[in-house]
């Protein structure tokens, strides 16, 4: 079992295989940045395998991959077999925006994925354009379409924006009720790589939209679960809020984040990684392992979203489409 320095059991590893994305979207990479990774740097699916089984061997029994987008890396459902034929009964699961999805959906399912959270900040094609930075739409609901059909699980994420999609929270909430999806409306996190001008929805703000229409009973937190559940009554159906600004988010965080090029960071918020590059590519399993522990010891306690003044203090530098969401 994983303890870190603050008594909580980490058992939650997220994988972003490539910082690269197809997608501009404007909270997370409105331009490409001014240098990704250099190729040679990324670790190969035998590097990052090699600290999967460190980690899964230390207690972590749920693996997400992520990116930038994951299936741009090409052979991602070999890995992704690797990752299941090592331990039966893994929760295994990707997020993705779905843009590769309607070629892919087969083969991951195949190789042993269980579960996608797929991103889909609106219905109508020119918002879609306007935050992804492309026409995507189609393809994106193609891909949701597939995932469906082949049998995986499916979740939405929709980051709500004021004056973009903030007017489509109820219309999300019909497009994955009609599918029997649950949605989960993320609060926009700040971060310097974002487009500056961008004002998110408040987790407050989100419920009022919901409120117009619907009576919600709050459900609370599912385990170590970042998302609080909510049951509209009239529909009998549970939408969840990831509300990083709220004061007890981080209580029971359960995981830690490794990048492609192999940094091992304690909090999405923090900008404090060790790497384990060194460690896999000499396939040095006890060096992994310390490493491991002593990004466990210094995990913080809290992330710093929740403070009231965001004036107050610096934003977070940190790339989600290198640490993916
Ligand atoms: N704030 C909130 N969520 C974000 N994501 C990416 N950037 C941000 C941000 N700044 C989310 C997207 C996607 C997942 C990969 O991360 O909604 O679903
Ligand atoms: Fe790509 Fe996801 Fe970032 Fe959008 S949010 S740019 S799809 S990594």
């Amino acid at each position: 079992m994983l303890i870190d320095g603050h008594g909580r059991e980490v058992n939650y590893l997220r994988i972003s295989v490539t910082e690269r994305c197809n997608f501009r979207c404007q909270y997370c990479m409105p331009e490409k940045p001014f240098s990704w990774v250099p190729k040679e740097n990324l670790l190969t699916f035998e590097e990052l395998f090699l600290f999967v089984k460190v980690a899964i061997d230390a207690g972590v029994n749920k693996i997400r991959l992520t990116g930038g987008e994951p299936l741009l890396r090409a052979d991602l459902d070999t890995f992704i077999k690797m990752i299941n034929d090592y331990k039966e009964g893994l929760d295994l699961a990707l997020t993705t925006n779905a843009f590769l999805l309607p070629e892919a959906a087969q083969r991951l399912k195949d190789a042993g994925l269980k579960r996608l959270n797929i991103s889909l900040d609106t219905l109508k094609p020119d918002v879609a354009a306007k935050i992804a930075g492309k026409n995507v739409l189609g393809q994106v609901m193609k891909g949701i379409d597939k995932a469906l059909e082949v049998g995986l699980k499916v979740k939405i994420n929709m980051v709500p924006l004021k004056g973009i999609n903030d007017n489509e929270i109820l219309d999300i909430l019909d497009y994955g009720r009609a599918r029997d999806i649950k949605v989960r409306f993320i609060e926009y996190m700040e971060n310097v790589h974002a487009d500056q001008a961008l004002k998110g929805m408040h987790g407050r703000e989100i419920l009022e939209k919901v409120k117009e229409k619907y009576t919600i009973k709050a459900l609370g937190r599912e385990g170590a679960s970042p998302s609080f559940n909510y049951l509209i009554q009239e529909l009998d159906y549970e939408f969840g809020l990831i509300d990083p600004h709220k004061h007890d988010f981080c209580e029971n965080c359960n995981r830690i984040r490794l990048t492609a090029e192999g940094n091992l960071i304690p909090c999405l918020y923090f900008d404090e990684a060790l790497s384990i590059a060194e460690s896999v590519k000499k396939g040095d399993i006890q060096g992994a392992a310390d490493v491991l522990a002593q990004v466990l010891k210094d995990k913080p306690k809290e992330n710093r979203w929740s403070e009231d003044e965001l004036e107050d203090r610096e934003i977070s530098k940190r790339a989600f489409y290198e640490t993916g969401g």
